[in-house]
């Protein structure tokens, strides 16, 4: 599908389906939405409004036919809902829709007016763009038939050249963000067979605009990370560590990026249950996150210097694989005590995190679909977040909000360390199943030493077995969109 900025009138658009809103409650159509009625002898206020065919609630849609009264080929009507409700968030889940609605009548050109909408035009461009694409997603590289109905042009119509030009500037953008989060979503989606430690250093090394950096396994022995390591040992397939660098020339700030690349969480030996396992390709969700946006780096050329970081490998049961009770000593040579080979993220991401705080970076993020206490504490709804600095908390959680992604955050308090009391090391990698994401969060903050840190427990959002608001299922992408808009607002 292609997003196009339209300098023109509406109800002139030769198109499959032109787009009309409408807010709930207000019966009476206004600007562009009446002059498209008006030219089709008002059959939406006759028909629409007046038969109380359609009550213009938030994502309802009523279609009409045109009868050649207008160059469109059919109106769809679409809900706004309550206009004091009405938010970029919702407009982006709209476009979603309306693309949806759009591919189910075999549509293939769309135009739409945004004009009635009081959003900065640069605003409603980018969420709409990225609305549209997101919603356009699907997963089908391994269907032998392909879905054959597609959108060809999704046109933003706009009369005033001002702020045509300002909605292209933010439908450009949206465009690439949704790109983002494809990329995201095809890695994330590909099964584990497929998308493996090397796999994701392939993509690693592809990226342009960067230096990347791939230790084997024996680097990452020379760099004694043993809690990665062991967690890699029970697979044949091997461990990599990968460290993609995005370095401008005055930069104002260093930040560190570390995704969770488990390609694949059997459990170990510690074995999930078939059900639990069902999923666990995702496991490399962060990773995946982290990739794209290190990919999109070059296209924003933002003043920041960027490290990508993936400690990748898979959690397999094979005759090598640590046991629960073996000792392992992390980076930093803090010494850790394996309850359960099932909690391997955050030893991934033990060694991830020294290796980043090594870089002398000011800020490390890191994404891990790392509980499933998160996932059941949050749903699908919104994602856990901590960390050991608040302002760098509060900003993500704005950022995230203003782009479609929720974070919550979660406490961490000092006394759940107590619960990762160990006999014989430094600590255990896990404690009680009560308040299991905080548990982790308190795990990582050991292997962080200056940076100002923030840890994104993806677990419940990372993959949606059902379609939700403009995403549809599968991999979702998370943590892209607020990435990338938090290294762009530096
Ligand atoms: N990858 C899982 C977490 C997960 C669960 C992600 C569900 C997505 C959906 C993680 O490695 C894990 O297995 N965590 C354990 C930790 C436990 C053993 C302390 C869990 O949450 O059950
Ligand atoms: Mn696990
Ligand atoms: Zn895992």
């Amino acid at each position: 599908m292609e997003i196009k900025v339209l300098n023109a009138e509406l109800k002139e658009q030769v198109c499959d389906v032109l787009v009309v809103g409408m807010y709930e409650k207000t019966d009476i159509l206004k600007g562009v939405a009446a002059s498209v009625d008006e030219a089709l002898g008002e059959i939406i206020t006759k028909f629409v409004i007046e038969n109380d065919k359609f009550d213009a609630k938030f994502g309802s849609t009523y279609i009409l036919q045109t009868y050649n009264k207008i160059p469109a080929n059919k109106v769809l009507v679409v809900g706004l809902g309550e206009k004091e409700k009405f938010t970029p968030n919702k407009l982006r889940e709209l476009s979603a829709k309306i693309v949806k609605k759009a591919l189910g009548i075999k549509a293939k050109k769309i135009c739409i007016d945004l004009g009635k909408l009081e959003f900065e035009p640069s605003l409603s461009g980018q969420v709409v763009a990225e609305g549209a694409l997101i919603g356009e997603y699907s997963f089908d590289k391994y269907k032998s038939k392909k879905e054959t109905s597609k959108i060809e042009e999704f046109i933003l119509v706009e009369k005033e050249v001002e702020k045509s030009v300002k909605l292209k500037l933010g439908a450009e953008k949206g465009v690439k963000i949704a790109m983002a989060m494809a990329f995201a979503r095809n890695l994330a989606n590909e099964p584990a067979q497929y998308a493996t430690p090397t796999k994701l250093a392939e993509v690693a090394k592809k990226i342009e605009g960067v230096k990347t950096k791939i230790y084997e396994k024996d680097d990452i022995e020379k760099m004694e990370m043993g809690a990665f390591l062991a967690v890699s040992k029970g697979s044949s397939e091997f461990p990599k560590f990968i460290h993609i660098k995005y370095i401008p020339q005055n930069p104002k700030k260093k930040i560190a990026i570390i995704g969770k690349g488990v390609t694949f969480d059997s459990g170990g030996l510690d074995i999930k249950p078939a059900s639990s396992m069902l999923t666990m390709k995702d496991d490399m969700s962060g990773a995946a996150c982290v990739l794209s946006v290190m990919n999109t780096l070059k296209s924003f050329n933002p003043n920041v210097e960027v490290h990508g970081i993936i400690a990748a490998c898979e959690n397999m049961p094979g005759g090598s694989a640590y046991k629960p009770g073996d000792v392992l000593t992390a980076k930093n040579k803090k010494t850790i005590e394996v309850d359960n080979t099932d909690a391997e993220g955050r030893l991934t991401l033990a060694d991830a995190l020294c290796y980043a705080c090594e870089l002398g970076v000011d800020e490390i993020i890191d994404i891990a679909t790392l509980t499933g206490a998160c996932m059941v504490a949050l749903g699908t709804q919104a994602a856990g977040i901590m960390g050991n600095n608040q302002e760098l908390i509060d900003k993500l959680i704005k950022i995230g909000e203003a782009n479609g992604e929720r974070f919550w955050q979660l406490p961490m308090y000092e006394e759940y360390k107590d619960g990762l009391k160990s006999d014989v090391a430094d600590m255990k990698n896990t404690g009680s199943r009560y308040g299991g994401a905080s548990a982790a969060g308190i795990f990582l903050q050991e292997f962080v030493k200056d940076a100002a840190w923030v840890h994104l427990d993806i677990a419940g959002v990372a993959f949606l077995d059902k379609p939700q608001k403009e995403l549809t299922k599968g991999a979702t992408g998370v943590g892209v969109r607020t990435l990338i808009n938090y290294i762009l607002s530096i």
